[in-house]
């Protein structure tokens, strides 16, 4: 019986992160569906387009951290957190790695630093709104 036990608690441990890591990439793929569709997948007001590699190359580019704080702070044509002030940054998130890895990209849903980055950039976003 003792010798089982730790076996059970890792595989308990590893259907456990199977579990989240999947219901990340599902939630990503919902929001996207309900919220960033809208616009993102027929490309209205010039959004990029769903699966458009060319045009998300060089978003992409940018970087996880300041593409996702931007745009969740808005810019331009993009409102802030997709048009749904009850979207967190975690939802936000993995609703754009979705969009980013149908787009030619491979991002991982952000861990906490990457979260803690996101919010950083998008406070100094803020302060330099605020200097003008
Ligand atoms: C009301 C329409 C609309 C919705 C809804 C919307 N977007 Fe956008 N988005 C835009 C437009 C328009 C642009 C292009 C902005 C520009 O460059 O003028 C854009 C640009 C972006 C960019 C690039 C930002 C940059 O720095 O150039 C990202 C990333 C993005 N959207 C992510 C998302 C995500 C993720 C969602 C859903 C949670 C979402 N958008 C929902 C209209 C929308």
């Amino acid at each position: 019986m003792k010798l089982h036990y730790p076996l059970q608690l890792i595989a308990t441990i590893f259907a456990l992160l199977s579990v989240s890591s999947s219901a990340n990439a599902q939630s990503g793929e919902n929001t996207y569906k309900q919220v960033c569709a809208n616009c993102h997948g027929a490309g209205v007001l010039n959004a990029p387009k769903f699966g458009d590699k060319a045009k998300w190359a060089p978003l992409i580019a940018e970087g996880q951290v300041t593409l996702t704080a931007h745009a969740y702070f808005g810019v331009r044509g993009m409102p802030p957190k997709g048009g749904n002030p009850n979207l967190s940054i975690e939802g936000f998130s993995d609703a754009l790695v979705y969009m980013v890895n149908n787009s030619g990209g491979n991002w991982k849903s952000p861990d906490a630093k990457t979260i803690a980055a996101i919010n950083k950039e998008i406070e100094a976003r803020k302060a330099g709104m605020n200097k003008k």
